[in-house]
């Protein structure tokens, strides 16, 4: 009997053992919103590279809060992760959420988004985002003949650290382009005062951002456009050109230049190689996008959780400042798309498959 008790009593720990081994997540990860495809398209990359990992794993969506995201964390935190991957809604303001995954000895890892003015940031996963912005403003300048082209500027949400690269890349190749007469801004009376200087500081491109920042936002893209058409008088119309921050608002401030019978034709840039976009691209309604592949952003991320997991040296490749510390980080880089190379680009490649598209030949 006695013999008997003890066998229920050890096969009850070994239970309650497996049970809470089952509670544990090892990984935690963060996005920002499930209302953007780019997003969407990170958790299914994630999903797809952890299918045959033998670490837990849990992803949550702060859905444009910093709210949401600091339960998120707290949640996580109560699990039990050893890696915190976040991407920022508000790059300053997740410092005290990583501060708090830091203080219980967690590692964390900011993934796509720079987490500024802290030092609990371990490492930095992220795409060459100065180099999205000069692949958009090299575009424009590649299509524009002659001087006095009107151009509209348009940027991301302040409050995420990559608006202000993307803008830096674009405003390396635009300024020179602006200086000789090529392009004559249209929309920004900062970006008009500020365009004899070739290098901005970051409260130089601020200002500017406070006028022209989409927040990330189909809507505010579209009303904004709406607004600087409305505000523009014929001659600053009629063959524009249009720097697009990301393929969501590009496709917003598209249909509101489309909509407008001043503009005789519009060339918009993008990034992210939304599906809704490169369908656009197949339109003619969108001119490119910046093709960045999630796949390898989401396997950097992935072999930096499972290094420190296994106790293993992570690789890094370079060093982002972010206000307060050099935080070491991988970069990737990315691959201008546009009508000519959909195919080769994102069909052949294996990251698209072709039904998803109507009109591909
Ligand atoms: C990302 C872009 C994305 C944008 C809006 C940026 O931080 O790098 O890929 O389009 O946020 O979510």
């Amino acid at each position: 009997m006695k013999k008997l008790t003890l066998l229920i009593m050890a096969l009850l720990v070994v239970v309650t053992l497996a049970a809470c081994k089952k509670e544990t997540v090892n990984i935690g990860i963060i996005l920002p919103t499930k209302d953007e495809p780019r997003w969407v398209q990170d958790e299914k990359r994630f999903k797809d590279a952890l299918k045959d990992t033998d670490y837990s794993v849990e992803i949550l969506f702060s859905q444009g809060s910093t709210v949401t995201e600091l339960s998120n964390v707290d949640t996580l935190i109560s699990k039990g992760i050893d890696v915190l991957i976040i991407t920022p809604q508000d790059g300053s303001a997740a410092a005290a959420a990583v501060e708090k995954a830091k203080a219980e000895g967690i590692t964390v890892i900011a993934y796509d988004r720079l987490i500024t003015d802290t030092d609990a940031v371990d490492y930095y996963v992220t795409f060459d985002s100065v180099a999205v912005g000069e692949a958009q403003a090299q575009y424009l300048v590649d299509q524009a003949t002659g001087t006095g082209n009107p151009l509209y500027l348009y940027a991301g949400a302040a409050t995420d650290n990559n608006a202000f690269l993307f803008f830096e890349g674009a405003w390396n190749v635009l300024q020179p382009k602006i200086a000789d007469g090529t392009f004559e801004i249209k929309n920004s009376s900062e970006a008009i005062g500020l365009q004899t200087k070739a290098v901005l500081t970051r409260s130089e491109m601020s200002d500017i951002l406070g006028q022209i920042t989409t927040n990330w936002d189909f809507n505010t893209a579209k009303n904004l456009a709406e607004t600087h058409l409305t505000n523009a008088t014929t001659a600053d119309k009629g063959d524009v050109f249009i720097l697009a921050p990301n393929d969501g608002t590009a496709r917003a401030i598209a249909d509101a230049f489309a909509d407008d019978t001043e503009i005789t034709s519009y060339l918009v840039t993008g990034q992210d190689a939304e599906v809704a976009s490169v369908q656009y691209i197949i339109d003619g309604k969108q001119s490119m996008t910046v093709f960045k592949d999630v796949r390898t952003l989401v396997n950097d991320a992935i072999d930096m959780a499972v290094s420190v997991l296994d106790d293993d040296t992570v690789v890094t490749t370079g060093s982002y400042n972010n206000g307060e510390i050099d935080v070491p980080a991988k970069q990737t880089e990315v691959v201008v798309v546009e009508q000519s190379n959909v195919v080769a680009a994102l069909i052949t490649s294996g990251y698209y498959e072709e039904s998803l598209f109507e009109n591909l030949d």
